[in-house]
């Protein structure tokens, strides 16, 4: 074990992941052994009132995992609790955000956690019946986890109805998405439930007041849910000291690309990203760090130098020009060409948009097609202004936030490396990369080799 490993091995998996150090940690007696259900069957004896957990949530600063960062407290009081209609909890575990990868973790490896969350939020937010909306490609192994979970829950008598003889009732259904990516949007993702093509609604009204089947909903994401029964067990005071001030706790880090261990790793918000760099191996091969996309795809880039500066929390890496998004890093070497990286971006975007909107419909397209004129060598500089023209029309101008994220990698990309644009649109589609001493070099090596010089 390295240095920083045994500095960080304390603080490493303390909430969502904490019984990874069991055998079989998906099972409910493994979760039972580290005292889960514990504040699931308090809640059900006492029936403490509902604003206590409520304002318990608020206190320990959790704020949404599914990538915007709203405080999870705040949006639960934002339930209609006494109104006598019908309400729902959603569990959104779509988790499409390219480098994204926990949430599955979380199904497969602590089931247990998102059950007890949900139970949780039901009873604060005086819902009786959720969901949980699970992306289809997760047939393989998150959904059999989860619903064998269920059945584990539903078969020692902790959910259902008039639970534990409590006078409560907590009905959890799964439910299978077909795996698009803006069915994790969450008023896409309720339509979808609806067993309607995902297409976001326009907000207001908000799922608190408008939700699945009209009726006021509260969706969350699945680590925010997984989140809350440590919360409760171990403190709201507790959780909201792991982290800085504005980002409490702990936040499973997805770390993916150009390093030598990509991985999932627990561990408190607000450590330097140069660690959480350092605990996945490095950079691959020892090489230089370009830049890191530190949220998922969907969140500004930012150059190497500034991320080895930059803390992982809500604050700082909004200071360092991005956001913490999913907390999902990607991280991309000095060999990275990034007109390359935003072509497969903005290709991306262009296959996932549900066509509501002009500007984002017509807009990835057209953004698309123009960055794969300059890689084939064909743009001319001026359409390097258009480009950032059409990512800036569509930013703020759509029914949901895909319409901005489909214009800020193009923003940002532009922002801090137009200059490899430039030489590749003055090199008839050569790249800045591929033209550097080092690669040159590369080159001329391999070619001596294949020629036997
Ligand atoms: C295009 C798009 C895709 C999204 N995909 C996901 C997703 O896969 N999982 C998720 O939890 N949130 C996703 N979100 C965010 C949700 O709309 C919503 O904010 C979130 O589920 C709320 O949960 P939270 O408050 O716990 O973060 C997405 C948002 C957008 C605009
Ligand atoms: S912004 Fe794009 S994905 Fe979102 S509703 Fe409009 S067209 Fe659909």
């Amino acid at each position: 074990m390295s240095d920083l490993e045994s500095q960080y091995a304390e603080r490493m998996n303390l909430a969502v992941f904490e019984p990874l150090k069991l055998e079989r940690s998906w099972t409910l007696a493994s979760y039972r052994s580290i005292g889960g259900y514990d504040v699931w069957e308090r809640l059900l004896k006492e029936k403490p009132p509902r604003e206590q957990i409520i304002d318990a949530v608020k206190a320990s600063g959790l704020r949404g995992r599914g990538g915007a960062g709203f405080p999870t407290g705040l949006k639960w009081s934002f339930m209609p609790r006494s109104s006598p209609v019908q309400k729902y909890l959603v569990c959104n575990s779509d988790e499409s955000e390219p480098g994204t990868c926990h949430d599955r973790d979380i199904l497969r490896y602590n089931p247990h956690s998102v059950i007890e969350g949900l139970a949780i939020a039901g009873y604060a937010t005086n819902s009786t019946v959720a969901y949980n909306y699970i992306r289809g490609e997760f047939l393989g192994e998150p959904v059999p986890r989860f619903e064998a979970a269920l059945k584990e829950a539903y078969g020692a008598g902790l959910l259902g109805k008039n639970v534990q003889s409590s006078g409560i009732d907590f009905d959890l259904h799964t439910f299978v998405g077909a795996g698009a990516y803006i069915c994790g949007e969450e008023t896409g993702l309720l339509e979808s439930l609806e067993g309607k093509p995902g297409k976001p609604r326009f907000k207001p009204p908000f799922p608190a007041n408008f939700g699945v089947y009209g009726a006021p909903t509260t969706v969350n994401n699945t680590l925010s849910f997984a989140s809350v029964p440590t919360i409760l067990r171990k403190g709201p005071a507790w959780f909201a000291s792991l982290g800085p001030a504005n980002s409490g706790g702990t936040l499973i880090y997805s770390v993916s690309g150009h390093i030598e261990k990509p991985r999932n790793i627990e561990l408190p918000l607000g450590i330097p990203f140069a660690d959480l760099l350092a605990l996945c191996g490095g950079v691959r091969g020892g090489r230089k760090l370009k830049a890191v996309i530190p949220g998922g795809v969907s969140v500004p880039v930012v150059p190497g130098e500034i991320m080895l500066k930059t803390n992982m929390d809500y604050d700082s890496v909004k200071a360092a020009g991005s956001a913490l998004g999913t907390g999902a890093a990607i991280v991309m070497d000095e060999s990275t060409c990034m007109v390359r990286v935003l072509e497969r971006i903005s290709r991306f975007y262009m296959s996932e948009s549900c066509g509501q909107c002009t500007p984002c419909r017509e807009g990835t397209g057209w953004m698309n097609r123009l960055l794969k004129r300059v890689l084939a060598g064909q743009a001319r500089r001026e359409e390097l202004g258009l480009l950032l023209d059409v990512a800036n029309r569509i930013e703020g101008h759509t029914i949901c936030a895909f319409g901005d994220a489909s214009a800020w990698p193009v923003q940002s990309f532009l922002k801090h490396y137009r200059h490899e644009f430039e030489y590749m649109i003055d090199h008839c589609g050569r790249s800045l990369v591929g033209d550097t001493p080092g690669a040159q070099a590369a080159r001329a090596a391999r070619d001596r080799n294949l020629h036997g010089g």
